[in-house]
Order: structure tokens, then sequence, then C-alpha cells
């Protein structure tokens, strides 16, 4: 079957895994759907639904296509990339739109996901002109030592929904360059916006096999990616439990995996800052996506003296947000991706209202068709300690707490008190107080003057401590994610040469 219509237009579209090159059904004879969040009525598609076999099909395709990819020169690769990207570029209002319907991020943001694709497809094309190793050299004559990064074979990439699109690109575009082929699982929430990049990159001309789509359960279809004993590397974004489990298992047959997991970041407010400033910063960061960012900022941090002001601006500002669906461009926070999500937020709201005090929101949001979908108001805690439930545990919506602290010092040790270490912020106009947090924060992305979100694509992304696993993705460091070194050593003098030995005196 082809990836299109196998019913009547009117009917909703079914879509296939893509293996081999081709779009084909699950061996199940099974699909599942994806609803749009903002309107649960709309079925964007159905998919299929993955099984064990289906994924040992997608791993033999990558592995049979792995010898002739791997020997392609990464140059030529790269063109591959920078033709997948020009095309992201092209659709990209096609492909937001797409998203939108399929997530519910509004739509700026989904252009937005979207050019982030494009930026990693164009940066890791360029990598397949440099993904430089070392030459070094020798500490003997006549003797030459260098480096090369070389594939590791079938790499199993499985992707959430909160960047449908940008995501997927941050892993594959980067395991591709390198020489690997891929098998990837996205988020059974959004599988149609895995399918249409995938389209993409069909047409942009990776070759059959080299990368693969299998829809479905995590615990099917993302099980059998990890136990597989043919994937050679695992690059996961999603929850700490989840990621934690898939380290559990891969770390018995020692292959490599790359987590990049939760987060409770924190913005810092010191007394000397712009309040304006920080209050776009902080509203950006917090309810941006409806909160549902690994970035996203869930607790602001703030000196004493300017907690009143900064709490009238916030809720001030939170109270003109416009809720709907994203597709409109006058909204400002769309849904929430699911019925489980609005669920989880729901009941943190119960614990916050016990911990701390209720400034705005706290409710499921009803009014004006919002009823059919998950929609949630934009809601702020104050007087949050740092220990509390709501100030440490990642809520993954649009929940705000405002933790009041003494000083710098106290500020400092509330941001880094987390199990977490994502990405944080502090707003300052004094030149050394802003030194200070950016030596200080415990986190792999710090901000000055900024909210917590906003990454770009060519510098490392990811957290410390439970965050992740000390990989990072995006920059050029992702290349290490993909790539085996191979040092290599060249010895041109026609004799025995001892290292070590036969250079010291005596
Ligand atoms: C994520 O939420 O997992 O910095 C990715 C940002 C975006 C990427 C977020 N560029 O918020």
């Amino acid at each position: 079957m082809t990836r299109t219509e196998t019913a009547p237009a009117v009917e909703t579209p079914t879509y296939g895994h893509f293996i081999a090159g081709e779009w084909c059904e699950s061996t199940s004879g099974a699909t599942f759907e994806s609803h749009n969040p903002a309107d649960t009525r709309d079925v964007v598609g159905r998919f299929q639904q993955g099984t064990k076999a289906d994924v040992a099909m997608a791993i033999k395709a990558a592995e049979t296509a792995f010898p002739m990819w791997h020997r392609t020169p990464a140059p030529k690769r790269g063109e591959i990339l920078y033709a997948f990207g020009a095309l992201l570029a092209q659709h990209k209002e096609r492909l937001a739109e797409a998203m939108t319907r399929e997530m519910g991020k509004v739509i700026a943001e989904a252009r937005g996901d979207v050019q982030e694709g494009v930026d990693i497809a164009y940066l890791m094309a360029g990598e397949g002109r440099r993904m430089a190793g070392d030459t070094v050299p020798s500490e003997l004559p006549d003797k030459w030592a260098m480096s090369i990064r070389q594939p590791l074979g079938v790499a199993g990439i499985i992707t959430p929904w909160n960047f449908p699109m940008a995501i997927p690109c941050w892993k594959t575009m980067p395991a591709l360059v390198t020489g690997n082929t891929v098998v990837f699982k996205p988020s059974s929430d959004t599988p149609h916006c895995a399918t249409l990049l995938v389209e993409l990159m069909a047409e942009a001309g990776f070759p059959p096999g080299v990368l693969n789509l299998v829809t479905g359960s995590g615990g099917e279809v993302g099980d059998a990616i990890v136990d597989s004993p043919d994937i050679a590397v695992i690059s996961f974004t999603g929850s700490s439990a989840t990621g934690k489990r898939i380290a559990e298992r891969t770390g018995r047959r020692l292959k490599r995996v790359s987590l990049e997991l939760g987060g409770k970041n924190g913005v810092v407010v010191l007394a000397d800052a712009d309040l304006d400033l920080a209050t776009d910063g902080i509203l950006w960061s917090a309810f941006g996506t409806t909160g549902q960012r690994c970035t996203a900022a869930s607790r602001v941090i703030v000196v004493r003296p300017v907690v009143e002001p900064l709490l009238a601006r916030l809720e001030t500002r939170t109270r003109t947000l416009r809720l709907g669906s994203g597709l409109d461009p006058a909204v400002d926070v769309g849904p929430l991706i699911n019925a489980g999500a609005a669920d989880k937020v729901a009941s943190y709201v119960d614990i916050g209202r016990r911990e701390g005090d209720l400034v705005i929101g706290g409710a499921r949001a009803t009014g004006d068709g919002l009823a059919l979908g998950h929609f949630f108001e934009p809601t702020i805690f104050a007087g949050v300690a740092p220990m509390d439930r709501i100030g440490q545990e990642e809520i993954f919506g649009p929940v705000l707490s405002v933790i009041p602290v003494e000083d710098y010092g106290s500020a400092m040790l509330a941001l880094n008190q987390t199990r977490y270490g994502l990405s944080s912020s502090v707003f300052t106009r004094d030149v050394n107080q802003a030194f200070r947090a950016m030596r200080d924060f415990e986190t792999g992305i710090v901000y000055v003057n900024a909210g917590t979100t906003g990454a770009e694509v060519h510098l490392p992304f990811g957290g410390w401590k439970e965050t992740g696993n000390g990989h990072r993705e995006a920059g050029h460091v992702a290349l290490d994610t993909y790539t085996e070194w191979k040092s290599i050593y060249v010895d041109f003098s026609g004799r025995l040469q001892r290292a070590q030995i036969d250079n010291q005196p005596g």
C-alpha cells in the first residue's frame, strides 16, 4: 500500500510503516488513531499498530542498507541531508499546520519546530564535509597518528510528541550523516508528523532501508528496538522513569544509549532585574507549548523585595493569554496533548492548592469550544517552598511555582536543589551576578536575561543529573552518540619502532 488514503477521501486516511523504502502494513493487521487535542472529534489518521515482527523487518532492512550507506562518501550523505532540509523549508507551512492539528502547539511555535528541523539538517549536512578527527604528531619518527569517526550500525530512535519534527531531526540527522542506518519509532501521539517527515526524507533521496519508520506502542515497538541485539545505539527523549528502564535494559548489552529526560527548570529573578523583561521571559517559557517543553520554566525563584511586583505583572499578563486552537494565530496557549496529561496537571494543581497559594488558573478550561479539547488554564502558585512537590516534580503543563528567597545565595541553592538539570535562567542587570549564575547553576543550559527555552541547534543540548546520562544532542558533539572513534597509526619507517621505549634515553 502507499502511505496515502486507502479509502475514499471523506474517510480517515490510513498510513503505513516505512520499511526498506516501501510503505507497508503491520503484521498485526491493526491500526490506532491519532486525534487533534484541540478537538478530539477530529481524527488525523489511522496508523499501523506495530509489532516485534515489524521491528525485526525494519532492523533487517537497516542492516542490509548499512554497508552501502557507510561506504557512501560523507559529503554525499550530507548532500541528501541538505536536500531534506530544503524540502522541510519548502513545506514549512504545510508541516506546521499538520503539527498544530496533531499535537496542539500554536502555529508560530509549530513553524519554529519545523525550522529547528531545517537548522539541524543544514548543520549536519555540513558535518558531511567536516566530521573532524585529530591528526597529531607521533612520538616516533616516520610514523603518522590520527583518529577518525566511524558509524556504529543501526540506530534506534525513539522520540516524543512535544517537538514532533525537531527532535526526530535532532536524532536522525547526526545518525545518518555519520553513516548509520535508522529504525525510527515516534510517539503514538504524533505518528502523522513522523510520517510527513519520512515522506520528505524519501523524497530527498535517502536510499531504501537507510531510514525506516515503525509506528506503535512503546511496550511493543519501543521495547523491541531497545532489546534488539542488532541495534547498536538508542537515542531516546522522554520521561526519566522510562529513560531509566531503557538504560537498565541496554546496559545489560553494553549498548550505547543517549537519554534526554525530565526537567524542573528554574528562573532566578534578582532585585535589580528588569521586571517587565523577566515577566516576558517567564511567561514565554512557562506557558509556551502549554508548558510541555523539557526546557519549560516551572519554578521562579525570586528575592523577596521583588516578589510582589513580579507576581502582579505575571498575574496581569497571564489573564490576557488566549486559549484555543493553535491554528488561530491570535491564540497564545493551545491544548495539552491528551486526557492523561490533563489529569496529571489537575492532580498537581490539587497538590499545589495544599502547598502554595493559587494566584490564577487552576482548572480545566471549558469555555467557548474548549470543552472539545484538553485545555487547562495557565496556573500560577505563589509562596511555594523549594522542596514542595510542585516545586520539585515535573508536571509538563502550564503550572508555574513562585518560590520566594532571601538573596542570590539562597536562590542559587534552591535552583540547584532538584534532581534535574536541563535549563535555567537569571534576570539581573549586574554583570557580576550574571557571571556568578553562569558559574554556579547546575544545568546543561543557562540563560542570562531570557527565559529557559530557545536553545539553538549548533550548541550542545542536554542536561545534568537525572535529565540525562551525559550525552548531548545538537552541536558537533551530537556526533559522539552515533560514532566510534578509531585511532590509526601508520609507521612508514620500515622497521619495528616501539612506542614509549625506543624514544627514551638509554
Ligand atoms: C524539548 O523540549 O525537548 O530550547 C526541546 C527549546 C527548544 C527545544 C526544546 N529549542 O525550548
